[in-house]
């Protein structure tokens, strides 16, 4: 019986706990740092609304489906996916999704790991008044400057690896489960004063309209790839993360309410600082395409401006560090979960190779804002972050989630599925199903077929 399967590496307290920290994990950098940009870099409304689209009808569903099959397999994704393909009779070659997964979340975090150090250093400029009256040229300076010094990148991804470890290394559900339930609220409340600030911009309409008027001819075939990879960036599907966390919730929980809370919570962040950001854009004359380094030079701005600035951007940029904090733990959760379950390491040593291992990916990114930035050093006019970023967000994300759907819908029997994911409406079953089985996997192929031009 499901019931009586319990993980080596223990459980949850509540629902809640889990709430939690799938939030915390869902909320990152992807909202606050890179959907803004994508969203200038594509032109806006039409981006957003796929965007929301995918979130609706692909996000949840795979969501569901994740923490459907972590609670059923009850270990690491590489052992879950391998058990349960033999359940079900299926080849044992499915725990490659699990692999997928891992080097998924090492590719991802190699990267995050440098934009979060980003954050760390910013929090210290806030507090030291280094916005303060700036303009916005001085402050897109500030940025370009920071950026081209690679041992201050190198210095801060250090620090924020080493922290990573250490929560990874005392246990995901120990770690920073105390953090997350006072620091996400203190997040929201920070980016609702932003919007506040946003709103005497006397650019707030234009920032809107830019949000949410769609014009589709604005959207390319890439443009709508980019939003669907959002959606499983954002929500952090797709490699395993949310199946490990689910294979530490308790058996009774509503896997339903549960995806629903945190798929909403993830979403009204990346909105707000969406009209955080954009009337600021406008207002200042910036651009809305420019890149990475988008939030890194608006909110500088406001910070500088307004009463009490000081203290704002500081907290804001403390926010964003444990956003992303939360984040990355799990990001390498699979894989540390897979090496203490299969190589009898210790939390601790596994953690230690996860980092290293990452940290020397890191530095790849590190050198694609300054060294290797130049035009001879990018593929298909990519650096190697971008590269980086497109392969993870936009194919192996995707790519994985499409096959969570095929085997939770198409390999697992319904009345496995039906049994793990205890829903009370009939009804709410066969939608759940239905989307996983269909919709899923159509809407995510004709996304991958229209950007590569074959449709
Ligand atoms: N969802 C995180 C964010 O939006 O910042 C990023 C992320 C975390 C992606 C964990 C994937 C993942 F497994």
């Amino acid at each position: 019986m499901a019931e009586k399967r319990e993980s080596i590496h223990g459980q949850w307290s509540s629902r809640w706990a889990f709430i939690l920290a799938a939030t915390g994990s869902a909320v990152g950098l992807g909202n606050i740092w890179k959907f803004p940009y994508i969203t200038g870099e594509n032109g806006g409304g039409a981006f957003v609304a796929v965007y929301l689209i995918c979130i609706l009808l692909i996000g949840i569903p795979i969501m569901m489906a994740e923490v459907m099959l972590g609670r059923r397999g009850r270990r690491s994704p590489i052992n879950a996916m391998r058990h349960l393909a033999s359940e079900e009779g299926a080849s044992p070659h499915w725990k490659y999704l699990g692999w997928a997964g891992v080097i998924a979340g090492f590719l991802i975090l190699s990267y995050y790991s440098v934009i979060a150090g980003w954050a760390l250093a910013y929090i210290f400029r806030a507090a030291s008044g280094s916005f303060v009256g700036v303009g916005a040229e001085g402050i897109g300076t500030m940025f370009g400057h920071f950026i081209g010094d690679p041992e201050a990148l190198i210095a801060w991804h250090t620090l924020f690896m080493v922290m990573t470890m250490v929560v990874v290394a005392r246990g995901v559900r120990g770690g920073l489960e105390a953090a997350v339930r006072f620091l996400m609220p203190g997040l929201f409340i920070l980016l609702i004063v932003m919007v506040g600030y946003a709103l005497n911009t006397g650019h707030f309409n234009e920032g809107l309209a830019f949000l949410f008027t769609p014009n589709f001819d604005k959207l390319t075939g890439n443009g709508l790839l980019i939003a669907m990879g959002h959606a499983f960036f954002t929500l952090s599907l797709g490699m395993g993360a949310i199946m490990v966390y689910g294979s530490y919730l308790p058996s009774k929980a509503s896997i339903t309410k549960t995806v629903v809370i945190i798929a909403a919570a993830d979403t009204l962040v990346a909105l707000l600082a969406g009209m955080a950001i954009f009337p600021i854009v406008f207002a200042y004359g910036l651009e809305p395409g420019s890149g990475p380094g988008l939030i890194f030079q608006t909110l500088p701005i406001a910070f500088g401006q307004m009463p009490g600035g000081v203290l704002f951007g500081t907290f804001f940029f403390i926010l964003l560090l444990f956003a992303a904090w939360s984040s990355s733990i799990s990001l390498v959760e699979p894989a540390v979960a897979w090496l203490i379950e299969n190589h009898g390491m210790t939390r601790k040593s596994a953690a230690i190779w996860c980092g290293v291992i990452t940290w020397f990916v890191g530095l790849g990114t590190v050198f694609s804002f300054n060294y290797l930035s130049g035009e001879e050093f990018r593929l298909f006019g990519k650096t190697f972050f971008d590269l980086l970023d497109f392969l993870t967000s936009n194919v192996m994300l995707p790519l994985g989630g499409l096959l969570i759907a095929v085997f939770s819908a198409w390999i697992m029997r319904p009345e496995d599925a039906r049994e793990e994911m205890r829903m009370g409406y009939p009804k709410a079953f066969a939608l759940w199903h239905f989307l996983v089985r269909y919709v899923t996997p159509i809407g995510v192929s004709v996304v991958f077929l229209r950007a590569i031009g074959a449709i």
